[in-house]
């Protein structure tokens, strides 16, 4: 099995080993890595739970994971035997300081036979209210005082709103240096995230064009056919807005618009990005209105089958005012984008499952062509398709093959699906980093708390007022009427035809 040499000894310790993300994102991508050549020549793997296991059977329980999640399916078996045994599982509750204890001596045995004292990145894939035990004993028992080869990864939500973000960044500050902090976004990840960076640095022929001068709107879709599925409590607490908007979609939304970086660091690019959220205008609360609109789904169809509403969705309140559907329209104010909009939607239980990123150029500025030549054309468009289609379409306009001077609109399209390696998972790419010490795909403490602080005034605005026509969209459909108003006031529409 190859391995990578460059990476030091690690043990890695999830807090949550027996949740779903394990099993699900986890656990698939660092096997990903491992079969790939990328994880380190020593590694360990160590799950926490409550539960009470032995490590076959918590094996056994992973490997199930890997069988339905995996993008590769099935593991070989001669490889996942090699791999399984770095696993082992450790029966722990998270609040009793003796199992920091017993999980000092592990960590500290490994370093013993491995003959040096590995990096340790622990993965904190638990409820919010855990992570203040669990980070005070990390510090209480020692397990992470190397600064330099010791990391946490901790995973969304991160706070509730901007007050509880700023106490947990604090929290974490207390045991941890900022560059050992990892907040993941796992869009950041996507290949096809990290590709908007070089689709706008690595070429002369866009980035002139990325500005007010050229760009009519930008509009920012990340649409889910699936509705709140088994997470119906915690959806009751999060909402769409909490729960994709403030992190996924801004971050995509700080790659499309930040200012081109003088190097590819770390510090770098996330300064760049932290200029954006600083930058987005805050709405005031009677502004609200205008600019944001909420949906929640009720019942409806969904590939020829009847699914329920919201409120009929398990641990739903009936009469739940928390939605499932938010649509935003935000503005830049720094020199390369004021006036231009930016509108942000997302939803569950959509017609189609689309993540994608439409730039609308201007139309040009006069028409050489009679309008029977020209029909109707089109002004210029970029598509950048992030999931499942991963592809970029670039729509311009070309003369129809024949003897008349009749206008068509045609593509250009760069696709993933024609180039013949497979893609990465975007915790693979991740978990790399992080083992890596690489921070650029991972949020700061200071974008979280500005994200947050965006979108404040749409939260507490709706909190304060119930919506009075909850459901306002049938499941399957593209969300509530008001959205399409919310963008019909500037001439806009929502950029269906995706693949078009
Ligand atoms: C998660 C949200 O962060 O992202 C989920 O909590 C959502 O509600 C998921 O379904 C979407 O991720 P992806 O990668 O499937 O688009």
């Amino acid at each position: 099995m190859k391995s990578n040499k460059k990476l030091a000894p690690t043990i890695i310790v999830i807090f949550g080993g027996t949740g779903d993300l394990t099993k699900r994102k986890l656990i698939p991508a660092f096997y990903n890595l491992y079969i790939d050549g990328w994880m380190p020549e020593k590694f360990a793997i160590i799950g926490l739970g409550r539960t009470k296991l032995d490590d076959d059977t918590y094996r056994e329980h992973l490997h199930n994971g890997l069988v339905e999640f995996s993008r590769k399916g099935k593991p070989d078996d001669a490889q996942w035997d090699q791999f399984k045994t770095t696993i082992s599982y450790f029966e722990s509750n998270i609040n009793d300081p003796a199992a920091y204890e017993g999980l000092g001596a592990q960590l500290d045995a490994l370093d013993k036979e491995w003959g040096t004292r590995a990096n340790r990145l622990f993965y904190l894939s638990i409820a919010p209210q855990f992570i203040e035990s669990a980070t005070l004993n990390i510090n209480k028992y020692k397990l992470a005082d190397v600064p330099a080869s010791d990391r946490i990864v901790v995973e969304k939500p991160f706070g509730y709103n901007k007050e509880t973000a700023v106490a947990l960044n604090e929290l974490l500050g207390r045991t941890f240096q900022e560059e050992q902090i990892y907040r993941i976004d796992h869009y950041l990840g996507k290949e096809t995230v990290q590709n908007i960076l070089a689709f706008r640095f690595a070429n002369a022929l866009f980035e002139p064009l990325w500005n007010r001068n050229y760009i009519d709107y930008i509009q920012i879709t990340v649409a889910e056919k699936v509705g709140v599925e088994d997470r119906g409590s915690y959806f009751e607490n999060s909402g769409a807005l909490r729960d994709m908007i403030q992190n996924h979609l801004l971050q995509v939304l700080c790659m499309v618009a930040m200012e081109p970086p003088i190097s590819f660091q770390a510090e770098e690019i996330r300064n760049r990005k932290v200029d954006v959220m600083r930058a987005i205008r805050r709405l005031k609360p009677e502004e609200v209105h205008k600019y944001a609109v909420r949906g929640q789904y009720g019942p409806g169809w969904i590939g020829g089958k009847q699914v329920p509403g919201y409120r009929e969705e398990p641990g739903v309140d009936p009469k739940s005012n928390v939605e499932t559907y938010a649509a935003v329209q935000l503005f830049i104010d720094n020199w390369r984008w004021q006036g231009v909009p930016f509108y942000l939607r997302t939803g569950k239980r959509m017609q189609e499952k689309t993540s994608s990123i439409t730039i609308q150029f201007r139309p040009v500025p006069h028409s050489t062509f009679s309008s029977s030549q020209a029909g109707n054309l089109m002004p210029n468009r970029l598509t950048i398709n992030i999931q499942p289609t991963m592809d970029i379409r670039l729509r311009f306009t070309a003369k129809k093959q024949g003897l008349e001077m009749s206008l068509n609109p045609a593509e250009m399209v760069f696709d993933y699906d024609t180039c013949s390696t497979q893609t990465p998972e975007a915790y693979e790419t991740l978990l790399l980093d992080a083992m890596r010490g690489d921070t650029t795909l991972y949020m700061r403490s200071d974008q979280v708390e500005e994200a947050w602080d965006v979108i404040t005034p749409i939260l507490e605005t709706w909190e304060s007022r119930d919506s009075l026509d909850f459901p306002n969209y049938a499941a399957g459909t593209w969300g509530p009427e008001s959205a399409e108003a919310l963008i019909a006031r500037q001439g806009h529409i929502w950029a269906l035809n995706l693949h078009t």
